[in-house]
């Protein structure tokens, strides 16, 4: 079978690589892909906006499968064109899509549901939002309700805050306020074929840009997998209370989801809540899933577009996964591009370099991004794990590169064979 896998980040580059490791899998295309992915798979020159031409594409070369990664195509409904044409696709609909396209559509998909998460106010505009500032006390968290790529959410610890918020918030659309959640986060992903969900390990992810989780929210700055606090109780706390109950939402609400459901997720001490859904793998969550996944992916994706989940399993190997990602200087705000990456070639064998930004230019391979490459390394405790990426990082060097020194730090007590 040759799969198509849409985006061009080290999401996919982690997708291309597990998925061309299949016995089912004869070509791998990516679009657009970039220099590391090119390296795996074949790159065609098709931008993940370009709808038409990926059906047309994928149509022609008789693609069994396509894989779709970014959430503003699937929000755009790319799945529903793919699927009119025959395709089989791993990602849902527009109507699902909107889980994670608006903010207010995933907290009333909550509530009318059932499924735990923060008490929120959906407000159409900034004059209802002010008038409600006061009513759940503080931290306020204030989100805009569209797609943001992490930055349409402001935790206001006073009133002066929440109010600066809310305004600059103003003309992108309705808002949110939400009650603050304490707890741990994780990503809860699950494939989902819209009758039966299918759970991936537990991650973390690394949203603040600088040590400490201080500094601007970005797109990811590292991942590991398992979570040493997500335990097996926390797991199926998340099954039983989020997962089913969607399920059970989506059949009610007659949307037929296929793809993936990411839950971020706070562990709070009422049990699990969810803070946000996507539509899709989590960036840079599926760098550290990927390598965890003992045998083959495809087998699942392919019963998860064809609404066969049921009868697909996935096993993890016990080992830990971190994975830093190595940015570009002025991320996320105004990256630098277009400097000469080096050193890759003395990265040990048994670590993952994941591109993101990544170009080819002449002989040369430069940055063409924010996130620029995902150094993922495996280990028998997270400590082990750890000091491997940390070994690539300093490896590879690139003009301004950045990078955060404490992912995975302070998580050591992870025993072995605890989670999945
Ligand atoms: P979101 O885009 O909704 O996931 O929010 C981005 C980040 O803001 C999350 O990863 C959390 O760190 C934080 N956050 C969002 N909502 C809440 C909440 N209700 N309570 C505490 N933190 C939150
Ligand atoms: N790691 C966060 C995301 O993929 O949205």
């Amino acid at each position: 079978m040759d799969i198509l896998i849409v985006g061009s980040g080290g999401r996919e580059h982690a997708l291309a690589w597990k998925i061309r490791q299949s016995p089912l899998v004869e070509r791998v295309w990516v679009a657009p892909g970039n220099a590391g992915i090119a390296e795996c798979a074949t790159c065609i020159p098709l931008r993940s906006d370009d709808t038409s031409g990926l059906a047309e594409f994928a149509v022609q070369h008789r693609v069994g499968l396509v894989v779709v990664g970014p959430e503003e195509p699937l929000t755009k409904g790319i799945a529903d064109v793919l699927r009119a044409r025959g395709l089989l696709v791993v990602g849902p609909g527009a109507a699902g899509a909107r889980l994670e396209g608006s903010k207010s559509f995933a907290k009333g998909f909550c509530e009318r549901h059932g499924i735990p998460t923060a008490r929120g106010i959906r407000c159409e505009d900034v004059g209802t939002a002010l008038a409600h500032v006061g009513d759940m006390g503080f931290p306020l968290v204030v989100k805009a309700d569209g797609l943001a790529a992490g930055k349409g959410v402001v935790i206001a610890t006073t009133q002066g805050e929440a109010v600066t918020a809310i305004e600059s918030l103003a003309g992108r659309g309705s808002l949110l306020l939400e009650e603050f959640l304490r707890g741990s986060e994780c990503s809860l992903l699950f494939l989902c074929d819209g009758k039966s969900v299918l759970p991936f390990a537990p991650a973390r992810d690394y949203k603040r840009a600088e040590d400490g989780d201080v500094g601007p929210n970005t797109g990811g700055m590292g991942s590991f997998s398992p979570v040493p606090d997500v335990t097996s109780a926390v797991q199926r706390d998340a099954y039983e209370h989020i997962a089913l109950r969607v399920l059970a939402g989506l059949a009610d609400e007659q949307i037929d989801y296929r793809g993936v459901l990411y839950a971020g997720c706070m562990v709070t001490q009422d049990g699990v809540k969810v803070l946000e859904f996507n539509c899709r793998f989590g960036d840079p969550e599926t760098q550290v899933l990927m390598p965890r996944i003992q045998g083959d992916l495809v087998p699942a994706l392919v019963a998860c577009a064809k609404g066969r989940l049921a009868d697909a399993w996935l096993e993890w190997r016990d080992e830990t996964a971190v994975c830093v990602q190595m940015v570009s200087s002025g991320y996320p705000a105004a990256p630098v591009t277009g400097m000469i990456i080096g050193g890759l070639d003395k990265v040990s064998q048994d670590v993952m370099v994941f591109h993101g930004g990544t170009r080819q230019e002449d002989d040369q391979l430069v940055t063409a991004g924010g996130r620029v490459l995902g150094i993922t390394a495996i280990g028998a405790t997270m400590a082990e794990a750890r000091a491997g990426a940390y070994a690539g990082v300093s490896a590879i060097h690139f003009k301004g590169a950045q990078w955060r020194t404490d992912i995975a730090s302070g998580m050591d007590a992870t025993r072995k064979g605890e989670q999945t």
